[in-house]
């Protein structure tokens, strides 16, 4: 399962949702947040990763390997960028994504993607084109206000020119202003505006693990989005683990997995 966060509008808090979504998935499925935005990223900030020697811009420059550059946060597995004035400097190579999601998916259940708004070529999201489905799902994260609603409209006629499926839009720092999904359709989720949620910058915590009113809704969006889309994927995901690990059994040791599996239904 590969999911991303996008909108052609900046500051929307794809980031905030990204990560926070991530974070609350981690507990149940092997979850990686990949950091998209090599130029102007800041995962790192929110994971205190800003130190750290590998990045996703050292990877994509030939000067990283794979396992150098996956940092651990509690259950969650994240490839941050580059959050200095390096990042000008760097030769990147986007094909050597192509090599990092094929290597990833063998291992994680769930890819979750941090899109950067511009659609120029070093966004993985439209700058990739091959025929290997670099993302299968793309939410939308746009704000209330008509300026907004209508980059989000824009972002969504441009995730479904580019063939990726659409899940919906989810309208942040919702103040209560208009009944929005009267407006428009495909709304998903709602989230409140919270000034807590800077928080999470200052402390280098994502702000789900803070009780916060953002927190709750968050909370409660992450569990049906993963009811509703995960689940089935990985519900066939693990089914297609076992089938190929049962093929490699002996017949004897087959007969003891399918007892095994009898006893779980
Ligand atoms: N629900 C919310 N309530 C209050 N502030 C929020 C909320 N969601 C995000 N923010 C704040 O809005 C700002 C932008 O959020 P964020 O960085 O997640 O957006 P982004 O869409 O990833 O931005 P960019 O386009 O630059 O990548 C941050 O300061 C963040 O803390
Ligand atoms: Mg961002």
């Amino acid at each position: 399962m590969k999911i991303g966060f996008y909108n052609i509008q900046g500051g929307t808090g794809k980031t905030t949702i990204a990560a926070n979504f991530a974070y609350i998935l981690s507990h149940s499925a092997k979850t990686i947040l990949i950091d998209c935005d090599i130029y102007g990223g800041t995962t790192a900030l929110l994971f205190g990763l800003e130190d750290k020697e590998h990045n996703l811009n050292t990877y994509l420059s030939g000067d990283s390997a794979i396992e150098d550059i996956i940092y651990q946060y509690d259950d969650l597995a994240i490839i941050h960028t580059d959050v200095s004035s390096r990042v000008f400097g760097y030769k990147v190579d986007l094909y050597r994504f192509e090599d990092l999601i094929k290597t990833l998916e063998e291992e994680y259940d769930v890819i979750v993607y941090d899109f950067p708004p511009n659609i120029t070529e070093d966004n993985p999201l439209v700058g990739y084109v091959g025929e290997f489905e670099l993302v299968n799902k793309v939410v939308i994260v746009g704000e209330d206000s008509i300026p907004s609603i209508v980059n989000s409209l824009k972002s969504m006629e441009l995730i479904r020119d580019l063939g990726i499926g659409l899940t919906g839009i989810i309208i942040n720092k919702y103040k209560g202003l208009t009944d929005i999904s009267e407006i428009i359709d495909d709304v998903i989720g709602i989230l409140p505006y919270d000034q807590n949620v800077e928080r999470q910058w200052v402390e280098s915590t994502p702000i789900v693990k803070i009780k916060t009113k953002f927190t709750k809704e968050m909370t409660k969006l992450t569990n049906e989005l993963a009811s509703v889309y995960l689940e089935k994927d990985l519900a066939s995901l693990r089914a297609l683990k076992l089938a190929k690990a049962i093929s490699e059994l002996t017949e004897e040791e087959k007969l003891e997995k399918e007892l095994e599996f009898k006893d779980l239904e």
